[in-house]
């Protein structure tokens, strides 16, 4: 059912810092910050040949990753996230499968497309998202 790795999501303490590390000591392609508003968050992109990390930073005290944050205040994965061709059919499945959905409804995404969150519990401790993309492999 899933595709590609989409992305992982790194919440970090220090955005700057964090994008000069990748920039600087990976020699990563790093893009400028830019905030989600919708989503709460501060992001910047590093763009790998085969997939993004993102690196997020909590907008203010009331984003959905500042209670992240203060538990893992080095920073930690957030999330992994995975392509899929149909998200309706995709959450439909793994809530046949008996996996916890998190929003059975899907919601838009940081990139513009529908995205559910399965419960980490049911996938060893990783909050995994499923993204529904046009091209998805
Ligand atoms: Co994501």
């Amino acid at each position: 059912m899933i595709g590609r790795l989409n992305h992982v999501a790194i919440v970090v303490p220090d955005l700057d810092a964090a994008a000069a590390k990748y920039r600087d000591d990976l020699g990563a392609r790093v893009e400028p910050a830019k905030d989600l508003p919708e989503h709460g968050v501060r992001v910047v992109m590093v763009r790998l040949d085969n997939t993004t990390v993102e690196l997020l930073h909590p907008m203010s005290d009331s984003s959905p990753i500042a209670g992240f944050l203060k538990k893992n205040p080095g920073g930690g994965m957030h999330h992994v996230c995975y392509e899929v061709q149909d998200v309706v059919a995709a959450t439909k499945q793994m809530m046949d499968k008996g996996v916890k959905v998190l929003n059975e409804k899907p919601k838009i995404g940081a990139h513009g497309n529908p995205v559910v969150f399965l419960h980490p519990k049911d996938f060893y401790g990783v909050l995994t998202e499923l993204e529904q993309v046009p091209d998805a492999k």
